[in-house]
């Protein structure tokens, strides 16, 4: 029987996860029986909001974590899937994975590398995509602010916004995105919060104010945010990551909220499935960015499924540059 290799989680952690709370478990997987099909995973997908998950008790203990992988099929005895198929699944951080293939996703990426279905024509692109044009209501020309704007969601949010011919602010945590945001991407406007004052800094960039915030960080950036706001601004909130680590992921104390007073802000939160029947409208204006190079992505690998746990750590402490992935040998 081929083996295979799966992260567990051995603690339920308190703040920050250490490394000791993941541990790589070997296992045998049996041959494909019939309507089943094995996949090899090629990648594995971090992302933020495995945080909570791994201390509100939705991620039990020693079983493999939940995460979304892609991987080829290597052996199949299921009708709809045949070997060398590459596809996308959310079972968890393992190697090999047997399938009945319920929740799978074929990709075909002609001529765009297999991790592109990981981020930008993925979960993050869309994330970023619907939150921006359906929940934020995007307008051509605003005046636009992102938080963690380097990252996976935030890049690609930030660069939509640069398109539809919006003034862009950006916020960073290191002088390196910052200067990638700025070089690379043509952000108009970048802040480092380590460094500074985000809300003196944000006044100063946000010469016109702001129309849309892409909210992906909460606590400090909100407080700052919201004073900045124009009349009927726009909030969508797609994740909080600054509190992720706080029991309850509660976040710090918001104390400029009466601003959505007399400006009639509206703020909204979103999930990434409420524009599901907007998937083709995703793909046709994702696709053609990508193709004319107006959409850039990259991508900060980590070998290996015994770093993991260490990949999961690095997201949340911002050692991500776009995307975190894990290579799978
Ligand atoms: N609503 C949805 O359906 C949906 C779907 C996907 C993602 N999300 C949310 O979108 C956000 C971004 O996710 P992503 O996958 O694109 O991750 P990401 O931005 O690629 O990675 C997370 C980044 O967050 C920043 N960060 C971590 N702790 C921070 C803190 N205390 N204050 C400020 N920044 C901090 C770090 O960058 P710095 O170096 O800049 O600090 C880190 O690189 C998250 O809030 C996530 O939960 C929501």
């Amino acid at each position: 029987m081929p083996k295979s290799r799966e992260v567990h989680l051995t603690a339920h952690p308190d703040g920050m996860p250490t490394p000791d709370q993941f541990k790589v478990i070997e296992t045998e997987i049996p041959d494909p029986g019939e309507d089943q099909l094995l996949i090899r995973n090629n990648y594995m997908s971090v992302d933020p909001a495995m945080r909570p998950r791994l201390s509100n008790g939705q991620q039990p203990l020693n079983v493999a974590m939940g995460g979304g992988a892609i991987g080829t099929v290597i052996a199949s005895r299921h009708a709809g899937f045949k070997e060398g198929d590459i596809v996308q699944h959310q079972a968890g951080f393992r190697e090999m994975y047997l399938s009945n293939g319920k929740g799978l996703h074929i990709i075909e990426p002609g001529d765009l590398p297999v991790t592109v279905f990981m981020h930008t024509l993925g979960g993050t692109g869309f994330t970023a995509w619907g939150g921006l044009l359906v929940t934020g209501a995007l307008q051509k020309g605003e005046q636009v602010f992102v938080s963690a704007a380097a990252g996976a969601v935030g890049s690609v949010a930030i660069q939509i916004a640069k398109i539809y011919d919006c003034y862009t602010i950006g916020s960073a945590g290191s002088d390196e995105k910052c200067a990638w945001l700025r070089d690379e991407l043509g952000v108009d406007a970048v802040i480092n919060y380590r460094e500074g004052n985000l809300r003196r800094d944000l006044k100063t960039a946000a010469i016109n104010g702001i129309d849309v915030y892409f909210e992906n960080v909460g606590g400090e950036h909100l407080d700052a945010a919201l004073p900045r706001m124009n009349p009927l601004g726009r909030i969508p909130v797609c994740g909080m990551i600054s509190s992720y680590n706080n029991p309850g992921a509660r976040s710090e104390g918001v104390t400029t909220l009466s601003n959505m007073i007399y400006n009639r802000i509206t703020m909204r939160g979103f999930v990434v499935t409420d524009f599901q029947d907007r998937r083709d409208d995703f793909e046709r204006d994702m696709r053609e960015w990508l193709a004319d190079g107006r959409m850039k992505y990259r991508e900060t690998i980590i070998e290996g499924i015994e770093n993991a746990g260490n990949a999961l750590i690095g997201l949340m402490q911002g050692e991500n540059i776009g995307k975190m992935l894990v290579k799978l040998s």
